[in-house]
């Protein structure tokens, strides 16, 4: 993983009963004027404080509230930390949220056990989102703070949650930290080569093949859209392709590509200061390909996937791409640069079309490719832009599923005029600032050939630059899951 990033990581385990002095903060959670069996059981071992608490309003279980009381008694838990919940969060994302709230607001000190007690707020089915955001909670961007910030429980356990809940949870949690930790590590950590050698070791670790092209290899493969982008960059470029097989060699594919700018500085036309600040995050897709491809994998998801991660730096120097130059790509089609900044759909281009050379039955891209989805979607919710119904409607139904924010970007043919150009097939850029996400898409599309594609577009989800009770600011692992759900979901 990242080289100067220690993982630290609790043990998790599942018990079933919290009556154990060796617990230091159990955790408990208020849903409406209910209490739940794990409530009534501390009031009852606490001889009704709880309830006259309630009664008396210094504990109200409002969404939003969280409350920390400590123990009357010197046996059992030293401290009770209360959620309340909202009554309609009761999908995987609100327990997802609800553990990782509780868990980061416990993170400011030195903690040995935690015992999680709101499994029974939840439906079973959902029970490892629970451990799954437990684990996103004891990670977050302060790593590189002398002061370690979360400071991380040795133990967590949870109450009623069975050991298959805590697998797959623990699988999740720490892919999306994978990910998130790839996004978080600053540029000069994450470039291309060692992006990609943080792929091979995930690959090793999970037992699946990976091959990574290197600057010759992208030369023989004519790969030179993402060649020029690159070019300035003292790091060279590189093309990872992960490869599970999860089902027979004959059945084919789900493609996932990932945009993997690991610094975009905007090139020639440069970005100013406050643009560029955050644009370590600008390989993103790349690294949710990655994380994504890890839990599928660990998972044992029957269904074969291959991951691409198109790695370049977008730097200045004598060698830039420029400007008015014209750029053949790998497919063929030639594309005009009016803006190097504009740089990740030239990336795509190469890599989606080495990634249909493997005859995907659908793909999905995902890039923080646009401002302009920012300004039309906002920072939380990821837009979505295809050539086909069936696969757009699957991404929203596995993001609805999670409790992940999409949606959907017209595709009309209309928008196709903006990005011809009068030298070259297309260039790289709509005109003006109009409908950005949609051309930058009408390009993408220009490389996808007939197969079934969605293109999410994370530029706003992905990183964040404000805390959140229930996440860190800094890389989110925004789409982890829903991609983890659409493959296991999916079909044609
Ligand atoms: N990486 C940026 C998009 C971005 C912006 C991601 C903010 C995350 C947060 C992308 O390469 C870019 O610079 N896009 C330009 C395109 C324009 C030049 C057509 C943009 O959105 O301004
Ligand atoms: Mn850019
Ligand atoms: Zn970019």
């Amino acid at each position: 993983m990242v080289a100067s990033a220690p993982t630290v990581q609790p043990q998790l385990g599942s018990i079933d009963h919290f009556d154990d002095s060796s617990i230091d903060v159990l955790v408990v959670g208020i849903r409406g004027d209910v209490m739940g069996p794990s409530v009534a059981a501390i009031d009852v071992a606490w001889a009704g404080m709880i309830n006259r608490l309630m009664k008396s309003g210094d504990l109200r279980g409002k969404p939003g509230d969280i409350d920390l009381i400590a123990s009357p008694k010197d046996t059992g838990p030293r401290m009770l930390l209360v959620l309340g919940l909202d009554e309609q969060a009761n999908g995987r994302n609100d327990a997802f949220e609800a553990a990782a709230t509780a868990i980061r607001r416990l993170c400011d000190r030195d903690r040995k056990r935690i015992v999680l007690a709101i499994g029974d707020l939840f439906d079973s089915s959902l029970h490892d989102s629970i451990v799954a955001g437990t684990l996103v909670g004891c990670d977050g961007q302060g790593l590189y703070r002398s002061e370690k910030l979360p400071s991380v429980p040795q133990q967590i356990d949870f109450v009623g949650v069975k050991d298959s809940a805590i697998q797959r949870g623990e699988i999740l949690g720490t892919s999306i930290n994978l990910t998130r930790r790839l996004v978080n590590a600053p540029a000069s950590e994450i470039y291309p080569d060692s992006f990609a050698k943080a792929a091979q070791t995930m690959a090793e670790d999970a037992g699946i093949a990976i091959e990574v092209w290197d600057e010759r290899k992208l030369e023989q493969e004519r790969c030179r859209a993402l060649l020029a982008v690159g070019r300035a960059s003292h790091f060279p470029p590189r093309l990872v392709i992960l490869r599970y097989q999860g089902a027979g060699d004959d059945s084919p594919p789900l493609a996932l590509i990932g945009k993997g700018v690991t610094f975009d500085s905007g090139g020639l036309s440069i970005k100013p200061t406050e643009g560029m600040l955050d644009m370590k995050c600008d390989m993103a897709g790349a690294a949710t390909v990655v994380g994504a491809i890890r839990a599928i994998a660990k998972l044992g998801i029957k269904r074969n996937v291959i991951g691409l991660c198109g790695l370049v730096e977008n730097m200045i120097s004598g060698d830039s791409y420029r400007l008015g130059d014209v750029i053949e790509t790998r497919s063929g089609t030639t594309i005009e640069i009016h803006n190097t900044d504009a740089e990740g759909r030239v990336v795509l281009a190469d890599t989606l079309d080495v990634a249909i050379g493997h005859k995907p039955a659908a793909m999905i891209d995902l890039a923080t490719l646009t401002g302009a989805c920012i300004i039309a979607l906002g920072n939380e919710v990821a837009g979505l832009m295809s050539n086909n119904e069936s696969v757009l409607q699957s991404v929203q139904r596995a993001a609805s599923d999670e409790g992940e924010w999409v949606w959907p970007l017209p595709m009309f043919k209309m928008y196709d005029e903006k990005i011809k150009s009068k030298v070259a097939d297309i260039k790289n850029v709509g005109n003006g600032r109009a409908g950005g996400a949609i051309t930058a898409a009408k390009f993408l599309e220009q490389f996808v050939g007939d197969v079934p594609w969605c293109h999410i577009d994370i530029a706003g989800p992905a990183f964040s630059d404000t805390p959140l009770p229930a996440r860190d600011a800094g890389a989110t692992g925004a789409m982890v899951r829903t991609l983890v759900r659409w493959v296991e979901t999916y079909s044609a």
